[in-house]
């Protein structure tokens, strides 16, 4: 037997890889095309804001106490106190992740240490299936539909030996949004052993009288892990940077699977600037509010089907298999998410960009869905 044949190199070569949106710098070497949009992966087309961008230059071109021959401050101290004083927290209930990522990962890992299982419904954001196996556990999808969350079967998914379950809310690549009923039956039927993360990466695309924060049920429950990151509506996904809210308790043990300096300087000080600006954070949902509501016009146009209408993405079905629609849009230079590997094989998620990005998506899906004869459904 050999080093990559031995009991845990097999287990790893069962595990699905991630597969990232494809970066606009690959279509333009591979295509040679000039203007790629990208609408694959999220992002926040509209940032950062001008101040989160003037704190990042500021910092990399810092002092001594402030440079980059320095360790970043490895508990992320003033960002964590930036966070709890915002959302009203007290510190030690704050941990920060590169990337939110890695905070299910660093949460797998805690909860499944010595083995188990762990449970997320069929087409949830594909992270939860990895973070659990590489943490050696196994994995449990339970039946969803892309239209609806069904805490039903997620509470009956649970075995004995879980460990952990996820839920993405708004759930991504679904866009579906679990209301605060279906939540706190959630949260309050769930076996207390077990770790429940409500991921959030989405919720500030949502209004924030109405939205179901998970995080209003950490008083009752000691075993709920609520994420955020920085990557969507703030605008810093290239610094990778997230975290996680939980009972004091909670946190300070996790901190046991957290890497020292896990998070850098230049992304500690650029979301400490972006916790305060308020009014980026609104402008941003505003922009993405209307460039929902015009997609879910020209779909409509087109005879085309949408799943939830949450986030800041549309999940597309159309009569086309998802390779091939996202194939003949990347050749007019739009580079989309198709989806098969979610189990949504007619599917392709969509960011919802700048208007002129949006206005190049259509012109090259409006033809080819209308060929296709997209009414599905
Ligand atoms: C539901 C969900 N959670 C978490 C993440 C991870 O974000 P990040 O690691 O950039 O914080 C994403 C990224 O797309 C996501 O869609």
């Amino acid at each position: 037997m050999t080093l990559l044949s031995n009991h845990a190199f097999e287990q790893l070569r069962q595990i699905p890889l991630y597969v990232p949106g494809k970066p606009i710098q690959e279509v333009q070497r591979e295509l040679g095309l000039e203007s790629i949009v990208k609408l694959a992966s999220n992002e926040n087309p509209w940032g950062p804001s001008e101040a989160v961008k003037a704190r990042v230059i500021k910092a990399a071109t810092g002092s001594q106490d402030e440079g980059l021959g320095l360790y970043p401050v490895s508990d992320g101290f003033y960002l964590r106190s930036a966070i709890a004083r915002r959302r009203g927290f007290n510190l030690g209930q704050i941990m920060l992740g590169n990337g939110s990522s890695e905070i299910i990962e660093m949460a797998a890992k805690a909860a499944l240490l010595g083995g188990g299982s762990g449970v997320a419904p069929r087409h949830s954001f594909a992270i939860y299936g990895i973070a659990t196996r590489t943490a050696g556990g196994r994995f449990i999808e339970c039946p969803s539909s892309p239209a609806a969350i069904d805490v039903d079967a997620i509470l009956g998914a649970v075995q004995l030996d879980t460990r952990i379950v996820y839920l993405g809310n708004p759930n991504n690549p679904t866009g579906v949004l679990l209301e605060r009923e279906g939540l706190a039956r959630l949260v309050r039927e769930l076996r207390d052993d077990i770790l429940l993360i409500v991921d959030q990466a989405y919720a500030e695309y949502e209004d924030p009288e109405t939205y179901p924060d998970a995080a209003t049920f950490l008083d009752e429950r000691s075993n709920l892990l609520v994420l955020h990151t920085f990557s969507k509506i703030h605008s810093l996904a290239a610094l990778r940077i997230g975290y996680a809210v939980g009972h004091l308790k909670l946190i300070a043990l996790l901190e046991r699977v957290r890497s020292p300096f896990n998070t850098n300087m230049l992304a500690q000080v650029a979301a400490e600037a972006a916790v305060e600006d308020y009014a980026f954070e609104a402008f941003s949902r505003a922009r993405n509010t209307e460039a929902r509501q015009a997609f879910l016009a020209e779909a409509a146009n087109h005879r085309c089907q949408v799943s939830g209408v949450a986030g800041n993405f549309v999940l597309l079905e159309s009569a086309l298999p998802a390779p091939e629609l996202f194939k003949d849009l990347l050749k007019a230079g739009v580079i989309v998410r198709p989806m098969q590997g979610y189990d949504l094989p007619n599917h392709v998620r969509v960011t919802l960009g700048k208007p002129e990005e949006m206005r190049a998506f259509w012109a090259a899906a409006a033809p080819v869905l209308d060929n296709a004869g997209c009414g599905c459904r």
